[in-house]
């Protein structure tokens, strides 16, 4: 099996390339704009959403070719997240991927409208017939993405965060889905869909990233409390002093690592009708879990 974080980074190559492609450049003083989005979205993310979708792509032997643009969806919205989650209204942070935020690099305004053209840039992107030959493919893919990225789904997340509510866990948990968890879910459902994979597949799958998708934002909170934030590449040590209600602020460090421990086998118990097929995707869930960054 090839090692998982050489498989991560080729999947990273691809969409940065594909990406750099898809995004609009500009001649007039709009340049500032397309300049932002590409700042945004070109920067040295992870890309695990480019590795989940190509993975369940290649175990239902669809071509990277168009996985790669769902990909590409998925990365300009998860850039569009990060630009407006680091506004000053927002989490207001100066430092995202290594590099200033959009806001400190530009402005605030120059965030806020290349977050909107990112955005409307994945639907461009998804309606465009090179991503499906089936029109009806492709209305359900943009739907799905939009159920997603909703009031329903991670805008409505986000909403609860910044909010502070003190919920119990049940209601953290809620949050974290939707904030996160449901951008992850949508890095397999594009797939599943663009497959039109059977419904026990589809079931399975999605319980799988709906586990993981929580799993990845308690990474996430941890890494908060205790990560390098200069390997981060983003501040550290905001959650607590912010007020944010996440599984670490509530439970603590030790706790939240032992339900996170616990999820993590649920979490691969989803892959097993898949068998060897699933290999990476289930080599990924110890990957997320003890990632750096
Ligand atoms: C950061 O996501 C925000 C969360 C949803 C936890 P990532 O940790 O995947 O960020 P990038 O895309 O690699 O920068
Ligand atoms: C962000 O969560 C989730 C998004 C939907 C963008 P965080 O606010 O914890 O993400 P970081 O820590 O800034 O990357
Ligand atoms: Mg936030
Ligand atoms: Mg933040
Ligand atoms: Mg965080």
């Amino acid at each position: 099996m090839q090692p998982l974080a050489q498989r991560v980074a080729e999947a990273a190559d691809l969409v940065t390339v594909a990406l750099d492609e898809l995004l609009p450049r500009a001649e007039g003083p709009e340049s500032r704009l397309t300049e932002a989005m590409r700042y945004a979205a070109l920067g040295p993310g992870k890309r695990l959403r480019t590795f989940f979708a190509l993975e369940t792509g290649r175990m239902f032997e669809l071509a990277d070719r168009s996985v790669l643009r769902a990909a590409c969806a998925l990365e300009c919205v998860q850039a569009y997240s990060l630009v407006h989650d680091d506004l000053p209204c927002m989490d207001d942070d100066d430092l995202r991927r290594g590099r200033p935020t959009v806001h400190r690099a530009y402005d605030e305004a120059t965030a806020v409208l290349a977050g909107d053209a990112l955005q409307t840039a994945a639907f461009e992107i998804l309606a465009h017939p090179d991503t499906h030959g089936d029109g009806s493919i492709r209305a359900e893919l943009v739907s799905k993405l939009a159920q997603a990225i909703g009031a329903k789904g991670m805008a409505g997340g986000q909403m609860i965060d910044i909010l502070g509510v003190r919920e119990d866990l049940g209601g953290v948990a809620r949050m974290q889905r939707l904030k996160t968890g449901s951008l992850i879910a949508c890095a397999f459902e594009l797939p599943i869909v663009m497959a039109r994979a059977k419904e026990a597949e589809r079931h399975a799958l999605l319980a799988f990233a709906h586990d993981l998708g929580l799993a990845y934002q308690i990474v996430d909170d941890l890494l908060d409390a205790q990560g390098d934030a200069a390997r981060m590449g983003k501040a550290a040590r905001k959650d607590a002093g912010k007020g944010k209600a996440n599984f670490v602020t509530l439970l603590g460090v030790e706790a939240a690592r032992e339900r996170l421990d616990v999820l993590a086998k649920q979490t691969k118990s989803h892959l097993e009708p898949f068998g060897k097929g699933a290999e990476f995707l289930r080599a990924s869930v110890d990957f997320v879990l003890e990632r750096p960054s």
